[in-house]
């Protein structure tokens, strides 16, 4: 192409006339004559609550319904979410035996933990920020939970005041805490879960990491999810935002896991409740919460959010319950979303399974009607599974109903 024809295409009044033809044939009664006026581009339609076959059905329109920085902050994992992956992969690598002869409608789910009687073995974890899910925040977890007949566990920092929470709805209603350096505050914070009504106190000894790659990899998305604007309202002892110190650049803080089994036992003093520790992992510490006296443990990973590469929960499920021997009750959480799910842990000797994620995408898709309707179908296919399996109560499910292949 010579400099002539190079100087044409470049030229202004090339442009020009390309903008004008363009103008011309968008304003064309020919072409838009041709434009279908109800086009499928850009439709999506929103499956209805009826249509919610599956947990997993609730999870995209939980994701469409948020932020991403905020579902992420649901969905994360440490590192590479490794872990994460492991509490969902555990599941294919149980079987269930198939014994048949029971109907669905035969099965009995009922059972009793500490004395709270229950329609199923499940429970909801506790999980922070509801309010990033629904307006309604905790208040309608605790409504869609009670309409279900399940208790749930509130966590220690939520979204809405414990009281507000507490008159929102009148099922079972335990609550967690985190252990605080300071005797003087937890013994504060304690008797505060008490008076709203805390059936039972959770106390978790592990906690989510300070930073997550899922969420770094987001920062040109919409910024970090944990940042100043996002602390929980009910966080009244938590201290002010730091100005300097690694925690102002997102390091891990020392002393952020800090506790130690004298200060349990110290609290276990401000405790009128049942107390449980949730967060445990291995037949050690299991012993140690027997010995030392607590009401029940939670075998727990915290939803692989702590700490990549730690074993999912059904890989140590067997060894704990050993040896607990019965003495407390056995919870366990982690990667739970089918009733199938629920039946593996229940064989291996857990006493009732917590949701977290699954119950936060019910509340997240369609608020409280929908984390009851998502407990429904829990509970449907957990009988479905027993009936399968040929068990008409939960007191027929033992290690022989799964066969296991850990690697
Ligand atoms: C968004 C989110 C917030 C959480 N907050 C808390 C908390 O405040 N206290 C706590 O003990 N566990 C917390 N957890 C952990 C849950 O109690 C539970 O261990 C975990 O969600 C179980 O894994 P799953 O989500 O795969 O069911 C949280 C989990 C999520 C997903």
């Amino acid at each position: 192409m010579g400099p002539i024809e190079g100087a044409w295409i470049r030229s202004p009044s090339r442009r020009q006339a390309l903008v004008a033809l363009g103008a011309m044939l968008a304003g064309s009664p020919k072409v838009h004559a041709q434009l279908d006026p109800r086009s499928l581009k850009g439709h999506r339609r929103v499956p209805g609550l009826g249509e919610m076959m599956t947990a997993f059905d609730f999870e995209p329109i939980c994701f469409a319904n948020m932020p991403l920085r905020l579902y992420d902050y649901m969905a994360h994992g440490g590192d590479s979410e490794w872990s994460i992956r492991r509490n969902r992969q555990v599941f294919d690598w149980v079987d269930i035996v198939a014994r048949g002869g029971v109907s669905p409608e035969a099965v009995d789910t009922t059972t009793s933990i500490l004395g709270l009687e229950m329609d199923s073995p499940l429970m909801i974890a506790p999980s922070t920020r509801h309010h990033h899910l629904h307006p309604d925040a905790e208040a309608g977890t605790y409504r869609g939970a009670t309409a279900a007949h399940v208790p749930m566990i509130v966590a220690n920092g939520p979204s809405l005041p414990h009281e507000e929470i507490a008159s929102a709805a009148s099922g079972p209603r335990w609550i967690q805490f985190y252990p605080i350096p300071n005797l003087v505050l937890s013994r504060r914070r304690l008797e505060r879960f008490q008076a709203a009504g805390a059936q039972a106190i959770v106390v978790t000894v592990d906690q989510q990491a300070t930073r997550f790659e899922r969420d770094l990899h987001d920062r040109h998305l919409g910024g970090n999810p944990t940042s100043e604007s996002e602390r929980v309202a009910d966080d009244e002892d938590d201290e002010e935002a730091p100005t300097s110190g690694p925690e102002l650049y997102g390091l891990p803080v020392p002393g952020r896991l800090w506790y130690n089994w004298e200060y349990l036992d110290q609290i276990r003093a401000f405790v009128n409740v049942p107390m449980l520790i949730k967060g445990i992992l291995t037949a050690e510490d299991a012993r140690l919460c027997v010995d030392r006296g607590f009401d029940g443990v939670v075998v727990s990973n915290h939803g692989a959010r702590t700490l990549d590469y730690v074993p999912s929960t059904l890989e140590v499920l067997r060894e704990i319950v050993t040896e607990v021997d019965g003495a407390i009750p056995v919870l366990i959480d982690s990667g739970f979303r089918r009733g199938a799910d629920v039946f593996k842990a229940l064989a291996l000797g857990a006493d009732a399974v917590c949701l977290g994620r699954a119950a936060r995408w019910g509340l997240g898709a369609f608020g409280a009607r929908g984390v009851e309707r998502l407990l429904q179908i829990v509970q449907m296919e957990l009988r479905e599974a027993m009936a399968a399996a040929g068990c008409l109560s939960l007191a027929d499910i033992d290690a022989t109903a799964v066969r296991m292949d850990f690697p």
